[in-house]
């Protein structure tokens, strides 16, 4: 196995961020300031309720238990975009001190560079977002006596054999992707908003009907020409699919949590999750229409099929209703409804194919950690 500089990064993070809950020392200490989780969590309510600020304040920051469950999902849904990420950069992005790990695929590199001249460089910056991301959040948890969240357990899947990729246990699967494409005409309704119950068609059907890769498998994938393209057209669509997501997700849970330092947090990082997506989507409308030669996947002309709806150079949220019908339509990220949001997430990126062959422990964990997430109230 290569152990290279990020792995022995983040497992010196996971060292450290392990110690505080394993030392009782300093859990009892912080519970004498009045810990905010699990059975001490009514009397940091009480000290609260009684205008006690200043007490409140130097317990640990005065999480609630419900900003910690938020943060902890987060914290797992940030280290599987990381590890999906990482992926993609090892095989098309750019590999060096900021994201190390692989060596490059070059005919995949070029096959994604027709969507853009840089493909590699956005694919680098994502990935180490993502990084950052997970490494930030479980640093704040451990910093409020809270435990970080820790997947290594769960890094079980093959990685690709290609040319370029490491030889490591991974998280998620990248290798048989049914991705939903409806992203992108949710954005171009007028009319309609997911939050209302609305349905939106997908703009590449056929990526919804099979289980397709979004990276070479081994070299044998890295022709013929149109079957290589197809899987970095999907990988394209992937990108945009991924981070729509983490656009939605942060609103809507910020509406859940109470401290104003963890609003802070989703209300920076969440933003980002945007800027990722805007970019995504301009990209995958420079996918070529094709259709794969090894098992039919078709990759319609865009700007030919679904009208303004799929127009490629539409990358912009259409106005649509929100919060009522009586309202004038807005520009707005869609969905943003609180209610299950967490396992929605979840959901989605099961739906996705990326747990394909994860373990039943794996999935009981993420579960529990999105209902945990779920069940948190603002002011709670
Ligand atoms: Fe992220
Ligand atoms: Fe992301």
């Amino acid at each position: 196995m290569e152990h290279n500089a990020q792995q022995a990064q983040k497992e010196k993070i996971m060292e450290h961020n392990a110690q505080p809950s394993k030392n009782p020392t300093s859990r009892r200490s912080f519970l004498r300031k009045g810990l905010v989780v699990g059975g001490a969590g009514t009397i940091g309510a009480t000290l609260l309720a009684g205008g006690l600020p200043a007490f409140a304040e130097e317990r640990s920051g005065g999480l609630t238990k419900g900003d910690i469950a938020i943060l902890r999902f987060l914290s797992a849904a940030e280290i599987l975009e990381t590890d999906l990420w990482q992926q993609y950069n090892e095989l098309g992005g750019i590999q060096d001190s900021e994201v190390p790990g692989g060596s490059g695929s070059a005919p995949y590199a070029a096959a994604l560079a027709v969507l853009d001249a840089d493909m590699s460089q956005y694919i680098h910056d994502n990935t180490e977002d993502e990084f950052t991301h997970f490494t930030f959040i479980n640093a704040y948890l451990v910093a409020k006596g809270a435990d970080p969240v820790n997947l290594d357990k769960f890094r079980t899947l093959p990685s690709s054999k290609a040319t370029g990729a490491q030889q490591i246990g991974r998280l998620t699967n990248l290798m048989q992707l049914s991705v939903d494409t409806s992203y992108w005409t949710k954005y171009r309704s007028r009319t309609k908003n997911p939050d209302f119950g609305d349905t939106f068609p997908p703009a590449v059907p056929g990526l919804l009907q099979g289980k397709f890769p979004a990276i070479p498998r081994d070299d044998t994938d890295l022709s013929p020409a149109d079957h290589l393209q197809a899987i970095a057209n999907t990988a394209g669509f992937h990108f945009a699919f991924i981070e729509q997501g983490g656009t939605s997700l942060y609103p809507s849970l910020a509406q859940r949590v109470t401290h104003h330092d963890v609003l802070r947090i989703l209300l920076s990082i969440g933003p980002t999750e945007t800027m990722h997506f805007q970019t995504w989507q301009d990209k995958a409308g420079n996918a070529p229409a094709l259709t794969d030669p090894t098992n039919g996947l078709v990759f319609p002309d865009l700007n030919a099929s679904g009208g303004e709806d799929t127009q490629t150079n539409l990358i912009m949220p259409e106005p649509t209703v929100f919060l009522s019908r009586k309202f004038p339509v807005c520009s707005i990220i869609r969905p943003t409804q609180t209610q299950g949001a967490a396992m929605g997430a979840l959901k989605a990126l099961t739906d996705d194919g990326l747990f394909i062959g994860q373990s039943p422990e794996f999935f009981a964990v993420l579960h529990d950690l999105a209902e945990a997430a779920d069940a948190a109230r603002h002011g709670g």
